[in-house]
């Protein structure tokens, strides 16, 4: 373990319980970044040699996400972050007034505010689902929902702000039989639990860079798989979308979700989101870093449930974000209180509470230590 914190020195500036919001940079990374940047300093980064070396990095980088997704490098379009792959589908559905999306009340604004615009622009209804404390039945009550002008569910896989982890495979399955769309947020989920979209038979998946997998901000990736990619349209054009076109003709895209790819991007963005994959992929290890962040947090959620007056939001079934409120004391003060003491949690919307992540690079004793930290915060 200490080889392992020695390598993401921010965990040792703090007590870093926050990677739900942005994980530790590894040295790796940092190491990448740099090279990249003083790279484009000495030989600068205009010439054809620079631009086939960049498109081979957007390919490793779209093989390693596949890889991480059970899906093929073609079904990855590399993005900006995980609100990005959400508007990028969201706003591309071919809308009519009256069509009604699905949604629940578990959301991030990542999944919810690209459906606000599309209500605002195409006269959509936006169903939401309430799964807040039943998160295990959402497959039955999203179906509930369902109509014949149903389009799109979009929905996050494990909810930014209690942390349960959405039947989203039972939920594909109630989708596909009515022939709707599933968009999946991954935010919390990718680098955090296994994630495979075909078995989960997803057709939309969209992930971030800066959270579990501690890439870069400004990173991130869309998953669409083949069948679903022609019902959604394109709203950003770019020559990164494009297989030709004529300056008469128009454009003719290319096939799949790469079609959503637009413009330049930011070669060390690029250079640390593939050093963030090799790092976790090869140097830590997927399935070890999935189950020590579980076994974190089921340890997290003892610790609190154990602490006078605290209660313990999330369900059993989760990823590695840890929700509790404490009664009769706010919970801005005790992330203020907590932060004086070097102690970095959140507080989360709807209800207001606090939220803890346990990276795998987190130790038992620091969750000791936010227990300690809590019992005198609550008196
Ligand atoms: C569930 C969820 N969705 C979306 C986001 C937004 O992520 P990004 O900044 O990558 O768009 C977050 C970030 O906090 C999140 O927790």
């Amino acid at each position: 373990m200490s080889q392992i914190r020695s390598q993401v020195p921010a965990v040792h500036a703090q007590v870093y319980l926050n990677t739900g919001t942005a994980g530790p940079i590894p040295q790796s990374v940092h190491t990448a970044m740099v090279h990249s940047l003083e790279s484009q300093l000495a030989e600068g980064r205009s010439t054809m040699d620079h631009f086939i070396k960049m498109g081979g990095v957007m390919a490793e980088i779209r093989a390693t996400h596949a890889a991480m997704l059970g899906c093929e490098p073609g079904e990855i379009a590399l993005t900006h972050n995980t609100t990005d792959g959400m508007n990028l589908v969201t706003l591309g559905v071919n809308w009519q007034p009256g069509d009604e999306a699905i949604t629940t009340n578990l959301e991030h604004p990542g999944a919810l505010f690209p459906l606000f615009a599309a209500r605002e622009r195409f006269g959509i209804t936006i169903k939401m689902a309430d799964v807040l404390n039943q998160p295990d039945e959402a497959a039955a009550v999203i179906e509930r929902l369902i109509t014949h002008r149903t389009k799109l569910i979009s929905l996050s896989h494990v909810s930014f702000i209690t942390g349960a982890l959405l039947p989203v495979k039972e939920i594909c399955e109630v989708a596909h039989r009515h022939g709707v769309l599933v968009l999946v947020d991954g935010a919390q989920s990718f680098g955090a639990v296994p994630v495979n979209v075909k078995e989960l038979e997803v057709d939309f998946y969209a992930v971030p860079g800066q959270k579990w997998l501690c890439g870069p901000e400004g990173t991130g990736a869309l998953y669409g798989s083949q069948a679903a990619i022609s019902q959604v349209q394109i709203t950003f054009a770019g020559y990164g979308t494009m297989d030709s076109y004529n300056m008469y003709g128009g454009l003719l895209p290319k096939g799949g979700v790469q079609k959503f790819e637009q413009g330049t991007v930011q070669p060390a963005n690029l250079a640390g989101q593939l050093a963030a994959c090799s790092w976790l992929t090869e140097d830590i290890g997927l399935d070890w870093a999935f189950s020590r962040i579980r076994h974190l947090a089921g340890a997290a959620r003892e610790l609190l449930a154990a602490v006078p007056r605290v209660k313990v939001l999330t369900p059993a079934e989760a990823a590695g974000l840890v929700t509790f409120q404490v009664s009769d004391v706010s919970a801005d003060h005790v992330a203020k209180a907590l932060l004086d003491q070097g102690i970095v949690i959140r507080t989360v919307p709807h209800p207001w509470s606090l939220r803890l992540a346990t990276g795998f690079y987190n130790t038992e004793e620091e969750l000791e230590q936010l227990a300690a930290a809590l019992t005198p915060l609550v008196r």
